[in-house]
């Protein structure tokens, strides 16, 4: 069974999605721990499975150091096999991706290496691209230059608007993570074949 911590920021519908997953029995992986920077609404899905929450706020220590220091804290005592990155808006200093790299994994709304950062899907949108998608990749010092493990492509229709296109992508990104970690679960992707600090 592969133990997983999970971090979000935002409403967690690919939380939701693992969560599901996990809920089968035949399902490889299980969720041990559900942290956040803030007081996520995601959170919620967390509670109504079940499973323990914890919210470590960089607002509150003298630097973005500490901060990740407890945030390390509360995860490695789990001893998680992996760390997902599910919509966690928050960039992590190399002390913690150092830590934990390759077994840290990120979801992110663009095809890797194009639009890397928080505004992907609006940047995608404005690119006059006519396709995007998303992309799981490994957590590496860089914000979203890990390498990319899995991509899915979805199309940009001429009346997208930002929230539409989104909502697709996660469509996508929701049945990606599942297949991922249950991919790493069973062996066939091995993160250490993807470890960019190597
Ligand atoms: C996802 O699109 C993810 O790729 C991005 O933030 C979004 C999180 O969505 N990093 P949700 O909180 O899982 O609904």
């Amino acid at each position: 069974m592969l133990t997983i911590v999970t971090l979000i920021s935002g409403s967690g519908s690919n939380l939701l999605s693992l969560l599901k997953a996990c809920d089968n029995p035949l399902y490889p992986a299980k969720v041990l721990a559900v942290g956040s920077d803030k007081d996520a609404t995601g959170l919620v899905h967390a509670e109504q499975y079940g499973i323990p929450t914890f919210v470590v706020e960089p607002e509150k220590f003298d630097s973005k150091h500490q901060w990740a220091e407890v945030l390390a804290a509360n995860i490695t005592h789990l001893k998680p096999d992996l760390i997902v990155l599910a919509g966690f808006m928050k960039i992590l200093p190399e002390s913690f991706t150092d830590r934990f790299s390759p077994k840290i994994i990120n979801l992110h709304p663009s095809l890797l290496p194009s639009f890397p950062g928080a505004h992907a899907v609006r940047d995608a949108l404005q690119s006059g691209e006519k396709v995007t998608g998303c992309s799981i990749h490994v957590v590496d010092a860089g914000v979203d230059t890990g390498p990319v493990i899995r991509s899915r492509q979805v199309d940009i229709l001429a009346d997208d608007d930002q929230g539409s296109l989104h909502e697709r992508i996660k469509i996508q990104e929701q049945a990606m993570l599942v297949e991922v970690v249950r991919d790493i679960a069973e062996g066939k992707i091995n993160l250490e074949d993807f470890d960019g600090n190597r």
